[in-house]
């Protein structure tokens, strides 16, 4: 557990170190979940945005893009069911002060008792050596057996109690658990009470609540309200779908763990209108679409896995996350969500507008039902450092070993594509040179030129951003017009033409194998 702790903070540590992320308004002390992109993390996190985009509205010629509002109609958000329903169980130990989610107090129990069954794990591993099947110890080992049912049980209270609105079955549970808080150790809890999550401001000059409005905590809303406009605009025939990247907010009691629940944070939505009766295939479709989607950047399958909704959401018939193995467990990274007519149907009712579509083939008039696929760019981020964060071990110049930190990104995915280098910056042809290479590759990638420091220096810093390809210009460069272009993975240098340099950097960086696995 410790291991594990320090390498969540290394990693956070490493992201402010190279500027990926930032903690906002850091001089005035922070603010709490809430942080900046600092010039390397944009990069990184306008590649993942990227590559959400092709995949779903390049790669789908019946999903068309959207950039809604963040402010709607306060309306929408009684519709919605956001203004009574979208809370968050909170509660408080009477010792400490402190305040906790109540469901994810369970959670994190569940956590510990998950954490159990991996030591048993392990010692299997040790017992049984090659032999080791860890499905087949994981069903028939006593205690990992008993472990799982625990939680099985605890999964099922839990999702029961959220799925009633059961303040009290929740508080029941914590107690009969003996969760204690993790700062004081005290049991003394308080009752259960609902806090909604919406940030809300005032519109003008209106006061009351008549002006007030709400920062959108989902995009999805965004979409519903303009479902007809899309698609009469578009021509699109159901099943079609509309996408949309954007900033959503929400008050959360405990926002923690970096950038994984953060206050201010950004959504990758998707929404697939489809026609009634057909949206169960669609959900099964569009998970497995989902988990391919971030098999296809090379994540490991081990660090990916469903985990299907007991309890759900008030719009939701079927429900699924695609969880991923943070440093710190299995979580949610994204959510599939079959969301059946529920919106556009209480769009319909406040708004006594009709949201319905014309069905050709059919000959009749219906509300669609809607699949939703859900992630939090922010969250995909995370997953990606912390997945790409490897400290090796690799040969040094004097034959001995040196360790290395590498962000092992996927190509499609690095902040800077390729670094161009000057093997001495005191030799201004070198660095002539080298400027001219870097002025001429700037024009196709997103490149960075570097003199400072030993060489050496300088391949690490590019290893510790994920830098793919390093292009080094030295004297042998002034004669024949070759450089030595060095590979992030491999560490293999090889002599190659000027010429060549972006053809390969391409190569390395196309889009275009990962798109064809989707
Ligand atoms: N429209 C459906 C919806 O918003 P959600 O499960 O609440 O569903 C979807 O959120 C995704 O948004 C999550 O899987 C997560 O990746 C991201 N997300 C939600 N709350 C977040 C937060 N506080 N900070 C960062 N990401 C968050």
């Amino acid at each position: 557990m410790a291991e594990v702790q320090d390498l969540f903070k290394k990693i956070i540590a490493h992201s402010k170190e190279y500027g990926f992320v930032y903690q906002s308004s850091e001089i005035y002390d922070g603010l709490g979940g809430v942080y900046d992109y600092g010039p390397l993390g944009v990069e990184l996190k306008n590649n993942i945005k990227a590559y959400w985009w092709k995949s779903m509205v390049q790669m789908h010629e019946n999903i068309v893009g959207l950039d809604s509002a963040i402010f709607m109609h306060p309306t929408t958000w009684k519709a919605s069911g956001h203004v009574d329903a979208f809370n968050d169980p909170l509660v408080d130990n009477k010792t400490s002060k402190k305040r906790y989610r109540a469901d994810v107090l369970v959670e994190d129990f569940i956590q510990k008792i998950e954490d159990k069954i991996k030591k048993q794990v392990k010692k299997g591993i040790k017992r049984f050596g090659d032999d080791f099947d860890e499905a087949k110890f994981r069903a028939t080992d006593g205690r990992a057996v008993q472990y799982a049912e625990k939680i099985k049980n605890i999964e099922e209270r839990l999702g029961q109690a959220m799925t009633d609105n059961d303040m009290v079955a929740l508080r029941d549970l914590i107690v009969e658990l003996e969760i204690a808080d993790p700062v004081s150790g005290s049991k003394d809890w308080t009752d259960v009470r609902q806090f909604n999550l919406m940030f809300s401001t005032q519109l003008g000059n209106i006061a009351g609540a008549e002006g007030k409005l709400y920062l959108r905590p989902e995009t999805a809303q965004g979409i519903f309200v303009n479902f007809l406009n899309v698609q009469k605009t578009t021509r699109q025939k159901l099943p079609f779908g509309i996408a949309q990247i954007g900033k959503a907010f929400r008050n959360e009691i405990i926002a923690r763990q970096f950038i994984f629940r953060m206050r201010e944070f950004e959504q990758m939505e998707m929404q697939f209108f489809v026609k009634p009766g057909t949206e169960m295939e669609w959900y099964e479709t569009w998970k497995t679409t989902r988990m391919n989607w971030h098999k296809a950047l090379g994540t490991s399958p081990d660090k990916l896995r469903f985990h299907d909704h007991d309890a759900l959401a008030h719009y939701a018939n079927a429900a699924a996350d695609i969880q991923f193995e943070f440093p710190f467990g299995f979580k949610e990274l994204e959510g599939i969500h079959s969301r059946t007519d529920f919106d556009l149907t209480a769009h319909q009712e406040h708004s006594g507008k009709k949201l319905q579509f014309f069905d050709p083939v059919d000959n009749e008039n219906y509300v669609p039902y809607i699949i939703e696929t859900s992630i939090g760019a922010d969250r995909m981020f995370l997953a990606m450092l912390s997945t790409a964060y490897t400290e090796e071990d690799v040969p040094d110049a004097k034959g001995g070993t040196a360790q290395r930190i590498v962000l092992k990104l996927n190509p499609v995915l690095a902040p800077i594509k390729c670094a161009v280098l000057p093997l001495l910056k005191n030799k201004p042809e070198l660095v002539a040179k080298a400027k001219e290479i870097f002025d001429d590759i700037k024009l196709d990638f997103n490149c960075q030129y570097d003199e400072k420091d030993a060489i050496g220096r300088r391949y690490r810093r590019q290893d510790a951003i994920g830098t793919p390809y390093c292009i080094t210009v030295d004297f042998d460069t002034l004669e024949d017009n070759t450089v030595t272009i060095r590979d992030r993975d491999t560490l293999e240098q090889t002599r190659i033409n000027i010429s060549e340099i972006a053809d390969i950097v391409k190569e390395k960086i196309s889009w275009k194998p990962v798109l064809k696995k989707l």
